[in-house]
């Protein structure tokens, strides 16, 4: 029978209900980077997803580069997670918690006036919301070969946290224009060391925080995401499709959960290189990869479910809607209108409203 969103399916040594995944969501709602049971609240009315993949995280104080943004890298952190862990789990749902470094996306004003860091000291223009209003970027700092280990294992140090917090995994972000994208993509890693130059030289950071976080919780707990084909956070890569091919390709023999794969904007006439992902991204990459697919960016019930009967994706992720619809796979189910979405402005910051108080199709019907 044709495979669709409905269809159920093992991720490591978890079965999902669906193949409907909530995409992870920066909501800047954690005072003093802990998330609270308004946390938990949100992620639990969202538990009948397959599986949620949580806001990013930071993985360490360096990594920070937006206010409000949950941490995973103390034991008290770990704790608070666990309030939202448990309420996700006693609805039922299976949740991995994104772990973040921004790298370059980020402002001396998260680091005590320290520069934040990147693969290389290049910046791109750009603006960095902060707690003191929006603020120019500035040229980060080029990590030294010396300080690398130390942020890898920073990586593995959060997915065991994770684990401790009761995520069922954790997700590297390594899309977005953040620390591992910087690594990989060609404009913004200058690096002529042993982590940058060659595809496999810039590609290596990516695959030694996998490996890491493998080696600490086990591959069947891990995801990653990637981004080849975006130009968020300045990224414009020469040659995407290698680039990231080459990443790709090697994270195969890792057996991780997933690959979470970005969708790209149209490229315009001086991004020749990027219309190679024209029929879908993961068209480009399914051949290289050997394991779970879930695409992102931009999907309607309708298209989520071509690309799973197509076989180029085994799961699609959704953002935006799984904001305004706490429900979305009941409403997907019985082909529901989905709940109007509030302003942009409730998406970062602020508390209940536009984060908490979406009704259900249930809660819909009582009040008629
Ligand atoms: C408010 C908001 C916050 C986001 N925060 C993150 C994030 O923390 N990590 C991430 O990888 N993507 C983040 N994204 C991107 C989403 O995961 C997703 O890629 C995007 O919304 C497109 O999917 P959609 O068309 O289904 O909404 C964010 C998107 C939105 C709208």
């Amino acid at each position: 029978m044709e495979k669709n969103l409905f269809t159920g399916i093992k991720i490591g040594n978890i079965d999902l209900k669906n193949r409907i995944v909530m995409a992870p969501m920066t909501r800047s709602r954690a005072p003093e980077t802990f998330a609270t049971e308004l946390t938990a609240k949100y992620y639990a009315q969202r538990a009948s997803a397959g599986l949620i993949i949580t806001e990013g995280t930071q993985i360490s104080e360096q990594g920070i580069g937006y206010p409000w943004t949950p941490g995973i890298n103390t034991p008290e952190h770990a704790k608070a997670w666990k309030i939202v862990t448990d309420a996700v789990h006693a609805e039922g749902g299976k949740i991995f918690a994104q772990i973040w470094h921004v790298g370059r996306q980020s402002h001396s004003v998260f680091h005590n006036g320290e520069l934040p860091v990147a693969p290389s000291a290049v910046g791109f223009p750009g603006k960095q919301f902060t707690h003191k209003g929006m603020l120019d970027l500035e040229t980060p700092r080029a990590l030294e070969l010396e300080e690398i280990p130390g942020v890898v294992n920073d990586y593995a140090k959060a997915a065991l946290l994770a684990m401790e917090a009761g995520f069922d995994g954790v997700e590297i972000h390594g899309a977005n224009g953040y620390l591992v994208d910087q690594f990989i993509n060609s404009n913004s890693n200058r690096r002529d060391d042993k982590y940058g130059g060659s595809v496999e030289n810039r590609g290596r950071f990516a695959l030694e925080v996998v490996e890491a976080v493998v080696k600490a919780i086990g591959s069947d707990r891990v995801g990653i995401r990637l981004s080849p084909a975006g130009f968020n956070g300045g990224m414009l890569d020469l040659n995407p499709a290698e680039s990231y091919g080459y990443v790709i390709k090697n994270l195969s023999k890792f057996n991780l959960a997933y690959l979470h794969l970005l969708e790209g904007p149209t490229p315009n006439e001086d991004q020749q290189q990027y219309h190679i992902f024209k029929n879908g991204v993961a068209k480009v990459f399914r051949p290289m990869y050997d394991g779970n697919i879930i695409i992102n960016a931009g999907y309607t019930k309708e298209k989520a479910n071509a690309v799973i009967a197509s076989g180029d994706a085994d799961m699609v992720s959704f953002g935006v809607p799984f904001i305004a619809n706490p429900d979305l796979p009941e409403r997907f189910r019985v082909d529901a209108p989905l709940n109007q979405l509030l302003g942009h402005e409730t998406f970062y910051g602020g508390g209940e409203r536009g984060y908490t108080d979406y009704p259900t199709l249930e809660e819909v019907a009582a009040t008629v």
